[in-house]
């Protein structure tokens, strides 16, 4: 009895790692499969290192280029290493190009699949990771839904309720297990001359966004208005699609931005609880911002994290300069007195309790 969990980007490596870790608590066999969407050191090892998660045993090498490129390397590589390992079930979560293959090959191969943050949509269909999840969550036996309100959405389209578990989001398990060692990182102040509560926290990779030189430069003008505004410096750790991008279209950014490579999941983390105020086009971070009770704004057309902005932890703005700028003063003044709607910090648990209670052996 063996499982696998499939793997290939940031999020996936952060979000599954509760889940990794109850198998290691637990003492179950299992294998990760890293399809290697990313592999800069900086995107991948150091949050391996970080997340205390064993090497993955097989690594795909799937890398960069174009979506048919890589989703091909990703199902032609991992068929054969399943069919090797036949796991009993396999795990993969999200929305990634990785979480595609991986729930595609495995159903093909009749291994269940579970699908860990089932049931989110953003209903814009501009977005590869739409039909990402929509497809996932069609080949996945097991829907771990975050929140009651993906569990709805899952049964608005027809899913059995008996496939459906609501778990909460294993991202809350993740920051309660970097807390303590987070407060332990050097200062801000020393590390990079900035100190708590006085910053912005940028984040920006979405293709919509950065893909287009008349669509990130009004973002990065509305961060450095706000910027200039209010004293706050824009700490920006670039993801490395957008690096490409900013050298492509020779954007320089502002003085008031620091920008930073993309940062380790412990500085980063760090960097979240002591922004001001976070302004991301990230789906994880929303989560994290609510969770860690720092207000945000979301510079996208829609989110699919809906229960952010219930709480009032967040707010979508859209990409106009006006409005983002617009948003985060309304941001800015919130109180952060919201309930985090994500979970306990068990999910990753709850998640290993029931693939294990439906075990024929
Ligand atoms: C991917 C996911 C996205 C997720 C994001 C998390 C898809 C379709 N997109 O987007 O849903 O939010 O990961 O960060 O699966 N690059 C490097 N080093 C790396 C990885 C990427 O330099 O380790 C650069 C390459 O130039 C590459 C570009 O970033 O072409 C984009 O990488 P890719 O994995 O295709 O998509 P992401 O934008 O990272
Ligand atoms: N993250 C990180 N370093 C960074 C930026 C983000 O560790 O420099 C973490 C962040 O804490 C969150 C996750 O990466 O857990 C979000 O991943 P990303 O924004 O790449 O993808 P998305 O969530 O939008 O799919």
């Amino acid at each position: 009895m063996k499982h696998a969990f499939i793997l290939g980007t940031r999020p996936e490596i952060i979000k599954l790692s509760p889940v990794v870790r109850s198998y290691i608590r637990r003492k179950l066999p299992f294998s990760i499969i890293h399809t290697n969407q990313h592999y800069s050191p900086q995107m991948d090892a150091v949050f391996f290192k970080q997340l205390e998660l064993p090497a993955p045993e097989f690594n795909l090498n799937a890398g960069s280029g174009s979506h048919g490129a890589q989703l091909g390397k990703m199902l032609e590589s991992l068929e054969p290493v399943l069919q090797e390992l036949a796991p009993e079930a396999a795990i993969v979560q999200g929305d990634t190009n990785s979480v595609l293959a991986g729930a595609l090959i495995a159903s093909r191969l009749g291994i269940p699949v579970a699908h860990v943050e089932a049931g989110l949509r953003s209903y814009d269909r501009r977005m590869p990771e739409e039909f990402n999840r929509i497809l996932a969550d069609n080949l996945a036996d097991y829907l771990f839904a975050p929140t009651e309100g993906a569990k709805k959405i899952l049964l608005g389209e027809g899913f059995p309720e008996s496939r459906i578990h609501v778990t909460g989001n294993t991202v809350v398990d993740a920051l309660q297990h970097v807390a303590g060692l987070c407060d332990k990182l050097e200062p801000l102040e020393r590390r990079w001359n900035i100190s708590r509560g006085h910053f912005l926290l940028v984040t920006l990779h979405r293709p919509e966004n950065v893909d287009s030189k008349e669509i990130l430069t009004p973002i990065l003008e509305a961060i450095n208005e706000l910027s200039t505004r209010h004293g706050l410096p824009a700490v920006f750790p670039v993801h490395p699609r957008t690096v490409r991008r900013l050298k492509e279209f020779g954007i320089d950014l502002p003085r008031t931005f620091l920008a930073l490579e993309a940062a380790g999941y412990l500085s980063f983390v760090q960097l979240e609880k002591e922004a001001r105020l976070i302004i991301t086009d990230s789906g994880g971070v929303q989560e994290e911002a609510c969770i860690l009770g720092v207000p945000c704004v979301t510079v996208r057309l829609s989110t699919e994290r809906p229960e952010t902005v219930e709480v009032g932890a967040n707010l979508v703005t859209g990409v106009a300069r006006e409005a983002i700028v617009a948003g985060a003063e309304k941001m800015l003044a919130r109180r952060s007195n919201w309930a985090n709607p994500f979970g306990d910090g068990r999910a990753g648990e709850r998640i290993v309790d029931i693939i294990l209670e439906s075990r024929t052996d």
